[in-house]
């Protein structure tokens, strides 16, 4: 699995969004450390505030099949923008050394980074009072 194939991936799983309230198409898809790819689209809810983001949708997906490494993740939506805060954070929790693509629904790759930059000083796993 290459860069291209998982933006090809996300583009795929765009198609599937579920965004009648904002119209904006959002797709991720994520390669784990084992070689597998969990892909997952923007799911919302006439309770606007149900939303779940497409990079939640992968990473959960990817969660409940038992994998917590992740390498990189390929993000696809309307404009190529990058991932929200609180999808950042949860990524954070998994993989804080991620490596991030974007791309547009047309199949143009729009940025390359890192969690670490997305995030910098990050609060994590690593603080926890057990
Ligand atoms: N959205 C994502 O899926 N990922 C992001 O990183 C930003 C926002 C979704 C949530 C909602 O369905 C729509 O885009 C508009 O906010």
């Amino acid at each position: 699995m290459d860069l291209l194939e998982l933006i090809s991936a996300a583009r795929d799983v765009a198609t599937n969004a579920y965004s009648p309230y904002s119209n904006f198409r959002v797709g991720a898809a994520l390669l784990t450390k084992s070689g597998k790819v969990y892909s997952g689209c923007n799911v919302e809810n006439a309770s606007y505030g149900l939303a779940n983001c497409a990079e939640r949708t992968a990473v959960f997906k990817a969660i409940s099949e038992g994998e917590r490494a992740f390498e990189l993740m390929a993000i696809v939506s309307t404009g190529g923008v990058y991932p929200c805060g609180a999808c950042r954070q949860v990524l954070n929790e998994f993989s804080p050394e991620l490596k991030i693509v974007l791309g547009d629904l047309e199949g143009n790759l729009t940025g390359e980074t890192s969690l670490v930059d997305l995030l910098p000083n990050a609060f994590g796993p690593g603080f926890k009072k057990d």
